[in-house]
């Protein structure tokens, strides 16, 4: 079983509200199609989530009846780019069957109370391609809150035990500092907990509810600890979540489990 989880800076415009980018979400879908094993697959909601979320607060609790309207607009918006995901997988040839988090999964203060994945389970042991996405949940604290891709990646990492997860970015890997804002960045080929003093974080957590990129960091520490071989690769470059998923040697960062 592999695992990848298609980063919403990839599949959409990250700053353009509800905009996908088409054209790598159909090559993507070749390219997982092309890697001929049974995935599961993730993908973030980019402008589809992160710009009205982060508008309306989503993560952070009370239910005013704005806050209700915004927390139902998000989640249709997410399902709408998951269509579109899960139509070009189709096309691509993978029997792609959608699994929101929000019928499956609630959350307690941000973290998971429960969670029943024999739908993924299910649909994968006869073919199919389950496909699940950063999503609004329930929160039995705060009512309803956002339940991020990487969380869904570590709840299936944990059920599945996968030979490998993939993050597609639309960068190579992790950096030393953020590569788009300082050239003299390095990529790391390999990231463990005790790297995370010689990256210099940027506050790149305006727009992103789900939190921080140390915060999404410290998330891949813990899936690396249910996985054999845990990446971060460029989705923006053509085959290198093909080669990633198929255990080439590829451009990326190799993220590390734990002490
Ligand atoms: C965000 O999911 C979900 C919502 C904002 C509703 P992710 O955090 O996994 O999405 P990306 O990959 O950063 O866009």
């Amino acid at each position: 079983m592999l695992l990848v989880k298609l980063g919403g800076s990839v599949i959409t415009e990250k700053t353009r509200l509800r905009t996908a980018r088409s054209a790598p979400i159909r090559r993507l879908a070749r390219e997982l199609k092309s890697v001929g094993q049974p995935l599961l697959v993730v993908h973030g909601a980019g402008s589809y989530g992160h710009i009205l979320a982060s508008r309306h607060r989503l993560n952070e609790g009370d239910s005013s009846p704005g806050k209700r309207s915004a927390a139902a607009r998000v989640q249709a918006d997410v399902r709408n780019l998951d269509g579109l995901v899960v139509d070009a997988l189709n096309r691509a040839g993978l029997a792609a069957v959608s699994i929101p988090p929000a019928s499956v999964l609630v959350l307690d203060d941000g973290k998971v109370s429960t969670a029943d994945l024999t739908a993924f389970l299910e649909f994968s042991s006869m073919g199919f391609t389950p496909v699940t996405f950063g999503d609004v949940v329930r929160d039995l604290r705060r009512g309803v809150s956002i339940c991020s891709g990487d969380l869904m990646m570590l709840e299936l990492a944990r059920a599945f035990r996968p030979n490998r997860a993939v993050f597609a970015a639309d960068v190579d890997g992790l950096f030393t500092a953020d590569p788009k804002l300082r050239r003299s960045a390095l990529l790391l080929e390999s990231v463990g907990p005790k790297d995370l003093g010689q990256i210099e974080f940027s506050d790149r957590s305006r727009t992103d509810v789900t939190g921080s990129i140390e915060g999404k960091v410290r998330r891949m520490f813990e899936i690396a600890d249910h996985v054999g071989e845990c990446l971060i690769v460029n989705g923006n470059v053509k085959n290198r979540v093909r080669d990633a998923l198929r255990g080439r040697r590829v451009v990326g960062t190799r993220v590390v489990r734990g002490p």
